[in-house]
């Protein structure tokens, strides 16, 4: 996730803008940059016209900025003079355009008189930008970012009552997504301008200057005074003020806050590890996975870019992936076959490059990959390719080698991922495999304009569900302080339940070290059933749905022999509570949705358990984040 960081004060603010950016590091980046307003330099101050003097004098904002880490961009500033009191810095996690230098921020407009940072998504940037090259504006990067110094640059040329505030909530006004950004202006030398759009953004006081920041640790050494910035307010931050707007323009008076934490509480938004940061910030992954893609009931998946001709001929989906993404990949066979009439195949990454598949230009490949770096998922995407098929690839990490190696991409947008095992990275790739399945449905005609726009409202809303979910992980918290000494866990669904129960024991086995079995529910009997007995808890995924009653005779089989259970349910459902010693209800959705709302309890399951068991659940033994060798 992106991270900005912006001082105006009376202090040279290169290293506060680059220390501050080393704080954010823990967000997850691939490029940095800082803009800083300066004089403009003339070396040869001896022999200067006069002309050249009052070009001396001249305001400038020099912008350096470097892909890959801060380190790279020290590097580049060594022996640069860039002083000056009035400046912003940022990181750059790629949502739009490759990780690198040209796509850093900050941006500058034309005249190079406006640079900007910026932390969100633009989602009408491509109109916003037709519109400002039709006006003479010429674009270097392949940012969304980048239209907003030209959003403002133009909004100044043409208002003449404008200044860069007002220009900022006149800008604020015409794009649509989620931003935090700061903007600097060399004809606004003693102020920095911020406007926020669903994105994190605070203001921070001390007495040698005010500050802005994504986050707190990135100013936390030079005060813990913050101010709150909400949704569609504007900011002017001088030296001695913060002075908000509302959405209407209007100057409000906002108390500041004192912050209690430490530095390193304050990196994980006081969680106290990042696994549960990220299982806590779904609703948003969800929601930004969705966004542009399902806006306000309208669906628009036409990024998938397969024409009339190529959904007519594909005869077959074949999905690869390993570990998480694998049950992702399993979900997405279920819906894709349901909804799309289409056959899925799925294999696991290693096995399909050594096992001879068939495939061909007949054929859509779909691999799927959090970090876009797994070995075994970009063997088999070459395999695939020298057969001719064209391969999609779904990942959330931009300019990742899986995104250089596929003919198109579709990105997850859930942020970065610090905890090893994947939790908010699942939850964004079930939405697409729903987005997928919906969408060649509606291609195809096969799903009423009712049955469409039932599931896209229901999608819409996921988000709070999930969030319902979490407000109740307390009672999660309590069934794992009761039943984490047991040393044999079974995970059981059955149909959409059922990759979410081979996620559910991946995660506990993952974390905690234990013992644990995803099996679907109807082959349980043979064989997993000779492991029950009273030292084993049966996790049922159990949702209202039609296999229901298949699923309660399952439950009641494990519970004849003595086993413990702990079963996932609809709201509402007393029937299932007789026959499970512990029960957490979620809340009631359509029946091939369900996986999302499980996943979220059995996520927080697995991490109570090893929060129990005392383990580290953000570097667990033996696995790393991505796994680059065979
Ligand atoms: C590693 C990670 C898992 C992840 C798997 C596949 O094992 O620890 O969390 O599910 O790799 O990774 P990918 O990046 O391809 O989704």
């Amino acid at each position: 996730m992106c991270g900005i960081v912006a001082y105006i004060g009376n202090k040279n603010c290169k290293n506060i803008l680059i220390n501050g950016l080393k704080r954010l590091e823990y967000r997850g980046y691939d490029s940095a940059g800082i803009g800083i307003l300066i004089k403009s330099c003339n070396k040869n101050a001896e022999s200067e016209s006069h002309e050249a003097g009052l070009e001396r004098n001249r305001l400038e904002i020099k912008v350096v900025k470097q892909s890959g880490k801060i380190n790279d961009l020290e590097k580049l500033l060594e022996g640069q003079e860039v002083e000056g009191t009035v400046g912003i810095g940022h990181t750059r996690w790629a949502t739009h355009g490759q990780p690198n230098q040209l796509n850093s921020h900050p941006h500058y407009d034309c005249s190079k008189k406006i640079a900007v940072v910026h932390n969100g998504i633009i989602e009408n940037y491509a109109e916003i930008k037709e519109e400002l090259i039709k006006k003479g504006h010429k674009f270097i990067s392949e940012t969304d970012t980048e239209v907003l110094p030209h959003l403002l640059e133009e909004i100044l040329k043409t208002d003449p009552c404008a200044n860069l505030l007002i220009a900022m909530q006149i800008l604020l006004k015409k794009i649509k997504g989620s931003g935090a950004i700061v903007a600097l202006g060399t004809d606004y030398p003693d102020e920095l301008i911020a406007g926020r759009i669903a994105s994190p953004l605070i203001a921070g006081i001390s007495k040698d200057g005010n500050f802005f920041a994504s986050d707190m640790p990135a100013i936390l050494e030079h005060t813990h005074d913050f101010v709150v910035i909400n949704d569609y307010e504007t900011v002017r931050l001088t030296r001695d003020k913060v002075e908000i707007y509302n959405p209407e323009g209007i100057l409000i008076q906002r108390d500041v806050f004192k912050a209690t934490w430490t530095l390193e509480s304050a990196e994980k938004a006081g969680y106290e590890d990042f696994m549960l940061k990220e299982i806590f910030e779904q609703p948003y992954g969800i929601r930004e996975t969705m966004r542009g893609r399902i806006t306000n009931g309208i669906f628009n998946f036409d990024e998938l870019e397969l024409d009339d001709d190529k959904i007519k001929n594909l005869k077959k989906i074949q999905i690869i992936a390993c570990g998480t993404s694998y049950h992702s990949a399993l979900t997405g066979k279920l819906v894709i076959e349901k909804w799309a009439k289409i056959p899925v195949e799925v294999d696991i990454g290693s096995e399909y490059r050594y096992r001879s598949p068939l495939v061909d230009e007949n054929s859509l490949f779909i691999a799927i990959t959090q970090s876009g770096e797994t070995i075994d998922t970009l063997a088999a995407v070459k395999e695939a390719r020298k057969k001719g098929a064209k391969v999609m690839a779904i990942t959330n990490v931009v300019g990742s080698t899986i995104s250089r190696e596929s003919d198109s991409v579709i990105y997850t947008h859930a942020g970065p991922e610090i905890g090893v095992c994947a939790t908010k990275t699942f939850t964004a790739q079930i939405i697409v495999m729903y987005l997928i399945g919906l969408y060649l449905a509606k291609r195809k005609n096969l799903l009423s304009e009712d049955a469409l726009n039932g599931f896209i409202n229901e999608l819409e809303i996921m988000p709070a569900k999930v969030q319902q979910v979490l407000n109740n992980a307390g009672k999660i918290k309590k069934i794992a302080d009761n039943t984490y000494r047991h040393t044999c866990f079974l995970f059981l669904g059955r149909i959409y339940g059922f990759p979410m129960a081979l996620e559910g024991a991946l995660k506990l086995k993952e974390i905690s070290y234990i013992h644990a079995e995803g099996y679907a529910a109807g082959e349980m009997k043979h064989g997993p059933i000779a492991l029950t007995d009273t030292k084993t808890i049966v996790v049922g995924v159990i949702p209202e749905d039609f296999v229901y009653d298949k699923m309660l005779s399952n439950l009641q089989e494990v519970k004849a022999r003595n086993a413990k259970i702990f079963a996932l349910v609809t709201e509402g459902d007393a029937n299932t509570s007789k026959y499970a010693d512990y029960t957490f209800e979620m809340p009631k959705t359509f029946e091939e949705l369900y996986g999302i709302l499980e996943v979220v309890p059995l996520q927080l399951y697995a991490y109570y358990i090893a929060k129990n068991l005392g383990r580290n659940v953000d570097q667990p033994r033996n696995l790393a984040k991505s796994v680059t060798v065979e």
